[in-house]
């Protein structure tokens, strides 16, 4: 039984100085000092034996178990370490490697022309509304004064989503949002992306972008139009700037006017950004139509207004030369890096 035991402390201590893992470590444990391993065994059936030998044995089992037990403590102690350093060695971060350099994102040139508009008519004392993308037909049509019959309306020039929503055409409906919630005097712009059927080219794109303005107050007059307008398009393209009102027809304002800016590239001479006549047109504008005025609540024998539409995409295209639009939707990085 002696030899035995001797037998046995020699083939664990051996296990133990082969082991790599704590799992293996732990299974050594189990085979020798578990509640059924070898060491436990002996000492457990020590009932057994000659009165004699029991203190014999009883003592180097116990010995056997203490030698075995403290070896494993000592190999945990070194496997942990171990693992800790490999575990380590895995994390270690190479502080020499190249980084990845992450490019900065900038402005579009949409975005950046309709910052520098707001910026100009903030200036000026306008307030910016905003409304959405989807708008109502009647925001859109029925409450700016668009006949049933009116062209705009067609299927074929607007994307209806049902009978009562569609994609908005103008920014217009922003106008009838702010005179039903407000109450004059009302002075605001509106940018946002517009809608409508038109097939893509050079320049046309079904998506585009608009800012609408709107001044509502106590004798305001067709005077006030004309100076704020012109007051804007010098701001905007210059002191040199001169406009040109000229007739034209929308169902929402009564009268209403076209106007057009000398060019900002030529000055007027002619030149192949303003298809050599000198001039550019900008944008549609008028006298808020008392049936929109008083739609929307407000009395129209004591308040007046007017209001003006303009086209954005073609303003940006002149000032930075882009002679086509569907490289401004593209998104291709090469084209938006130059700005
Ligand atoms: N909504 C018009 C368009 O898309 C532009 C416009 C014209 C807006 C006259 C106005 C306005 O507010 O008074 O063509």
């Amino acid at each position: 039984m002696e030899k035995k035991l001797d037998l046995i402390l020699e083939k664990a201590i051996k296990a133990i100085d082969g082991s790599e893992t704590l799992k293996e470590l732990e299974s050594i444990r189990v085979k020798y000092l578990g509640k059924k391993g070898e060491v436990t065994n002996i000492l457990k059936n020590m009932g057994s034996l000659p009165n004699e030998m029991k203190p014999i044995i009883g003592k180097k089992g116990n010995i056997t178990r203490n030698k075995i037990e403290g070896k494993l403590k000592k190999y945990k102690k070194i496997l942990e370490e171990k693992q800790l350093e490999e575990q380590l060695r895995q994390e270690n971060i190479d502080v020499t490697i190249p980084g990845i350099r992450r490019e900065r994102g900038h402005q579009h040139p949409i975005s950046k022309m309709i910052d520098e508009l707001s910026e100009i008519f903030i200036g000026m004392g306008f307030m910016v509304a905003e409304g959405p993308e989807i708008e109502t037909v009647y925001n859109n049509f029925d409450a700016l004064n668009s006949p049933e019959d009116h062209p705009s309306r067609s299927y074929s020039d607007t994307f209806y989503i049902n009978d009562e929503l569609l994609l908005r055409t103008q920014t217009s409906p922003v106008q009838i949002r702010t005179m039903i919630d407000q109450e004059p005097p009302i002075k605001i712009i509106s940018p946002g992306r517009c809608f409508r059927f038109d097939e893509l080219d050079a320049t046309h794109s079904p998506m585009f972008h608009q800012i609408e303005g709107l001044v509502i107050d106590e004798n305001i007059t067709m005077a006030d139009l004309k100076g704020t307008l012109d007051l804007i398009a010098k701001r905007v393209f210059g002191e040199q700037t001169k406009t040109k009102f000229r007739p034209h027809d929308f169902p929402f304002t009564e009268p209403s006017a076209e106007v057009d800016v000398t060019c900002f590239k030529c000055g007027g001479d002619g030149c192949r950004f303003c298809s050599g006549n000198g001039w550019i047109e900008i944008l549609g504008c008028g006298m808020v139509h008392p049936n929109v005025l008083e739609e929307c609540g407000i009395d129209s024998e004591k308040y007046s207004g007017f209001a003006f539409g303009m086209g954005i995409d073609r303003i940006t295209m002149l000032k930075y030369e882009i002679d086509d639009i569907r490289i401004l939707f593209e998104n291709d990085v090469r084209f938006l890096k130059q700005f």
